[in-house]
């Protein structure tokens, strides 16, 4: 009762600093694995976000520092700070949207599979938490192996019969960032407005930055298109060399998670015509039951599948090689919950 009075008798003021309705409730966003690489950048931009009325941050260590640290920055977003294990119902509990950087990175000569030991247990027990204590969240994993960990996903949420496919999300915003970035460059154009769709998965040659439906337009020769191609599904391994050893790209990830989590949060308040890719449980290509496109994402989830875009000789190439990968990928992922 105390709570209702105080809600019912804000003070004008206060009211009017909120200027849109929907920043006016705003949302629970949890991080899990809030203190790494990845997730330390990411909560100080959601930290800088009108949608996010609570910050949750959890990780297994080192959680309080940066949640004392986050919570001194005077925006409207209240942190709270979860560690350990016996921490997560908490951090889960009434969350909006759940964002996973928990995980291994790579270093120099890993491929993203070679994470999936590690990686594939810890995607499993949160999803289990999630599955718990926040069932109707959204969720977005970032952990790699993607192409293995959102199969993981999708099937504790499924056993546990809390899965939606329209709110779990594989997050490889990172990749549409780096085509734009890289195709700006070429275009000698402000990368903000470039848009490419990258459809297909999250490594190597599962990555289809689909250059030939950049917006705008893209005319190159096809020797340079080849030599995009290649360095945006090379880009992470970029990183991961130049960073020698101290792990993976965490700056640039955090902005693309950070870009994808506003766009959930602007769907789910109701905002029209948000669009982004992301690997998702998906019908789109024939015995690719998980598949990254563009989707337009609602109040529910994902609203609609856009069709995939045209594809030219050489990206139907690549499109006909990343298929295997894929399916084993997804498969992979699948037997790991069947014990195999
Ligand atoms: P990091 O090692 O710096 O941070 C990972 C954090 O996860 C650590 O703070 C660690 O304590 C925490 N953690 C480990 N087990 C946990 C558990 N059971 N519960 C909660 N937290 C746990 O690694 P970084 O650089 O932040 O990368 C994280 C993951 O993101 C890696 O798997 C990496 O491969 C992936 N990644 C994904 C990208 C994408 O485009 N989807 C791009 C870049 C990285």
């Amino acid at each position: 009762l105390a709570q209702h009075f105080v809600a019912e008798q804000a003070p004008a003021p206060q009211l009017e600093t909120h200027a849109t309705s929907s920043s006016v409730r705003g949302y629970n966003v949890a991080v899990l694995g809030a203190a790494g690489g990845i997730g330390q950048p990411l909560s100080l931009l959601l930290k800088l976000s009108p949608q996010v009325r609570e910050l949750r941050l959890y990780d297994v260590a080192n959680t309080a520092g940066v949640a004392a640290d986050l919570s001194h920055i005077a925006t409207a977003p209240r942190i709270t700070s979860h560690s350990g294990a016996g921490a997560l119902p908490d951090a889960l509990y009434g969350a909006d949207l759940v964002v996973i950087p928990a995980g291994v990175p790579r270093k120099p000569g890993m491929t993203r599979d070679d994470l999936f030991n590690i990686n594939a247990g810890i995607v499993r027990s949160l999803c289990e938490g999630v599955a718990r204590f926040c069932p109707s969240a959204w969720v977005a994993v970032i952990s790699n192996p993607v192409n293995s960990t959102v199969p993981i996903a999708a099937e504790v949420l499924r056993r546990a019969g809390t899965f939606n496919p329209s709110k779990l999300f594989g997050v490889t915003t990172l990749d549409v960032v780096r085509a734009n970035t890289f195709v700006a460059e070429a275009l000698g154009l402000d990368p903000a407005a470039v848009n490419v769709p990258v459809i297909g998965g999250h490594a190597g040659v599962t990555i289809l930055p689909v250059l030939s439906a950049a917006t705008p337009r893209l005319t190159v020769p096809e020797q340079q298109a080849r030599a995009l191609m290649a360095r945006i599904q090379d880009a992470g391994t970029e990183v991961v060399k130049a960073k020698a050893g101290a792990g993976s790209a965490t700056l640039s990830m955090a902005y693309a998670a950070a870009r994808f989590a506003e766009a959930c949060l602007r769907a789910m308040s109701g905002e029209p015509g948000v669009v982004e890719c992301a690997y998702v449980a998906s019908s789109v290509v024939k015995d690719l039951p998980f598949f990254a496109s563009q989707l337009r994402l609602g109040p529910a989830g994902i609203a609609e599948f856009l069709p995939l875009p045209r594809l030219n000789a050489l990206e139907q190439d690549n499109f006909e090689s990343m298929k295997e990968e894929l399916v084993s990928s997804i498969a992979k992922g699948v037997g790991f919950m069947n014990g195999k």
